[in-house]
């Protein structure tokens, strides 16, 4: 079994991301906004389909010799079935291609299926930003910053 395609994504894309994005997180992204950022030059967007349906996104974007992954998600029915690490061996192949030496990524401390799977994948914690979500709740609201070194990572 091969799973879903991957692809890069295109701009028409961008209402059934946010459609995902509203699914997966509190705060909803809408679908101009997903647009704008796949559309910039710098941008690194994937997303995973399946039958016609958007079942993950990855969205990064690149600058000088680092990129951030802005939001990585994938539908809860197909967690836990390499789709996360499939995209992101899709930004690492861009990424080493760009001459970009790292990966950024910001997560709430408290996610513990998101720091477990940056964890696997190769990031390692490079500092922590504390109280930093305002919606949560104190003692569960740090943000770790967390970093993927390229030249360092085997295929995630
Ligand atoms: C985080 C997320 C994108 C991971 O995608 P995924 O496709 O489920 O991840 P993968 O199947 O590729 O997992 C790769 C490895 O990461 C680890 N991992 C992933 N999710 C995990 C979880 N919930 N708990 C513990 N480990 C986890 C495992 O080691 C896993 O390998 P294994 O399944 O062979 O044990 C997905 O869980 C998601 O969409 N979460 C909601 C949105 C979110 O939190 N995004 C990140 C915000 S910063």
């Amino acid at each position: 079994m091969t799973g879903p395609d991957l692809r890069p994504a295109v701009m028409g894309d961008a209402p059934r991301i946010a459609a995902l994005h509203a699914l997966s997180f509190g705060d909803a992204w809408n679908a101009g906004s997903v647009g704008a950022l796949v559309e910039t030059p710098q941008s690194s967007a994937w997303v995973a389909e399946e039958d016609g349906r958007i079942v993950g996104f990855l969205l990064a974007r690149k600058a000088a010799d680092e990129a951030e992954i802005l939001s990585i998600a994938v539908a809860k029915e197909m967690r836990r079935t390499g789709l996360g690490r499939r995209m992101l061996a899709h930004l690492l192949s861009d990424c080493s291609g760009s001459g970009i030496a790292a990966i950024f990524i910001e997560v709430a401390e408290a996610d513990a299926g998101a720091v477990a799977f940056y964890d696997a994948t190769g990031f390692r914690v490079c500092g922590r930003r504390r109280a930093y979500y305002r919606d949560r709740p104190p003692g569960a609201n740090d943000a770790l910053l967390m970093r993927l070194d390229i030249a360092a990572a085997d295929a995630p």
